[in-house]
């Protein structure tokens, strides 16, 4: 039995399978999942994440059991463990995918639960989930990953899914990373460290404009206003990155724009119909790639791709 934890789990051999196997999902429904069960356990709010993981176990001729709103519909507001509600759900379900507010939730479940436990999102640790499908929309629209020059925007401080892109990234050659942020957000120096020991280079700016038309992927996000001690100091921050059509027109011919979504006002609708705007692509992509990452927890013909 294997665990989905954190990005840093991947080689490139079996980001190779993974992405061969999303691919061969596309419009893809079977039963070979049929029997199981997805527990989505989700103590912080979602939309494409719990409703894709679900989707995509349907697809797969699973079924499902959900739980929304986790911190205060479930029995932990009565003081329950999230241990001792692992074990409980872990009789009802064959697979777990869990977001949760609190970094380290998801390896705290993991360690004692007797089926595997997928990180749907744990507090501003990692979202393995949203990068495997980050990696696999600069592949399908890049043609390769080695090589890409990757503008990482907004807040690198808390953004959970840009941490785990760059764990990803680091697997590959010749990567370049812009990461764009005001002082107070940027990159964490762990995620530094690791770029430098695998031979990632990086600059970092306080400077959009530069970025947009040098890089090959510019990675929008979100500040994450769930993560600020208040909301006055989210408002500090709120707004300061923002892509215009100017901007997205001034884009590398075949570059791309890519967000984990949601978007709160970062990315200006009038960039969606830019052909650099790939964003709501991406969603479909997010679908294909959790088909594979259940099919490879579940379907014993994939057992290898996880470890
Ligand atoms: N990208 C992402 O995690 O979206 P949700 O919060 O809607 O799941």
């Amino acid at each position: 039995m294997q665990h989905l934890i954190e990005t840093q789990q991947f080689e490139r051999d079996s980001l190779r399978k993974l992405f061969d196997l999303a691919t061969r999902m596309e419009d893809h429904r079977d039963d070979s999942l049929h029997g199981k069960i997805l527990a989505a356990l989700f103590y912080e709010p979602s939309t494409r994440t719990r409703l894709s993981f679900e989707s995509a176990m349907l697809r797969l001729g699973g079924q499902v059991l959900t739980m929304e709103n986790g911190g205060e519909s479930s029995s932990q507001t009565k003081g329950e463990t999230l241990e001792d509600s692992i074990r409980v759900i872990g009789q009802y379900a064959d697979v777990i995918a869990m977001r949760h507010p609190e970094a380290g939730a998801s390896e705290r479940a993991a360690a004692i639960s007797e089926i595997p436990i997928i990180n749907a999102g744990d507090g501003a640790g990692q979202h393995p989930t949203q990068a495997l499908l980050d990696l696999y929309t600069i592949e399908r629209e890049l043609g390769a990953v080695d090589g890409a020059h990757v503008a990482i925007i907004g807040d690198l401080r808390y953004g959970r899914a840009a941490r785990s892109l760059a764990y990803l990234l680091g697997k590959y050659d010749n990567i370049h990373l812009t990461l764009v942020s005001s002082s107070e957000l940027k990159m964490g120096d762990d995620i530094k460290e690791y770029l430098d020991e695998h031979h990632v280079t990086y600059t970092e700016t306080a400077e959009l404009a530069g970025a947009m038309h040098e890089a090959d992927v510019i990675y929008q996000t979100r500040i994450q206003k769930e993560r600020f001690p208040t909301q006055e100091e989210y408002e500090r921050f709120r707004g300061g990155y923002v892509i215009t059509r100017d901007l997205a027109d001034s884009m590398k011919d075949k570059a791309i724009i890519i967000h984990p979504l949601p978007r709160v006002g970062e990315i200006m609708p009038e960039v969606d119909d830019s052909p650099h705007a790939v964003y709501f692509k991406q969603v479909g992509y997010g679908l294909i790639v959790r088909m594979a990452l259940l099919a490879s927890l579940m379907d014993p013909r994939y057992e290898d791709i996880i470890r």
